[in-house]
C-alpha cells in the first residue's frame, strides 16, 4: 500500500483527495495546510499538520501532492525529495 499525503489543502487539493480515495492501492496518510482554518477539510481520522516537515517525519509517507502556490513548487519539492519523499507536483514551476 502507498501511503501518500497531500500538501496544501485549497481549491485543486479536492481532485488529488479523490483521486487518493479511488485507488484502492493508496492510502491517506496525512494531510497539511499551514492555514489552521483547513484542518476541519481533513477526511476522517486522517492527521492534519501545519509543518509538512513534521507531517514527514511523524507520517512517513512514500509520496507528497504539492498542491501549493507556484513560488513554493520548488523549494517544496526539493526539500521532500531530499526527505526521501516521492514528489506528484501541480504544473510545477521554477
Ligand atoms: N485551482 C485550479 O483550478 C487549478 C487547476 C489546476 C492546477 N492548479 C494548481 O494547483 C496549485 C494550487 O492551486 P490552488 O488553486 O489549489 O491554490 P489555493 O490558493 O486554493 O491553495 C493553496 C493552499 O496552500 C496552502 N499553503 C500555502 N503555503 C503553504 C505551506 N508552506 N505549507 C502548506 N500549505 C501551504 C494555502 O493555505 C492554501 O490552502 C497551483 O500550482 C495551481 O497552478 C490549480
Amino acid at each position: 500500500m502507498i501511503r501518500a499525503a497531500v500538501i496544501g489543502l485549497g481549491t485543486i487539493s479536492a481532485v488529488h483527495l479523490d483521486a487518493i480515495a479511488s485507488n484502492p492501492k493508496i492510502t491517506l496518510a496525512a494531510v497539511c495546510d499551514t492555514d489552521e482554518t483547513r484542518r476541519e477539510q481533513a477526511p476522517d481520522g486522517v492527521p492534519f499538520y501545519p509543518d509538512y516537515c513534521e507531517m514527514v517525519r511523524r507520517e512517513r509517507p512514500d509520496t507528497a501532492h504539492v498542491c501549493l502556490p507556484h513560488y513554493l513548487h520548488y523549494p517544496v519539492s526539493r526539500k521532500l525529495a531530499e526527505m526521501g519523499v516521492h514528489v506528484f507536483c501541480e504544473k510545477p514551476r521554477p
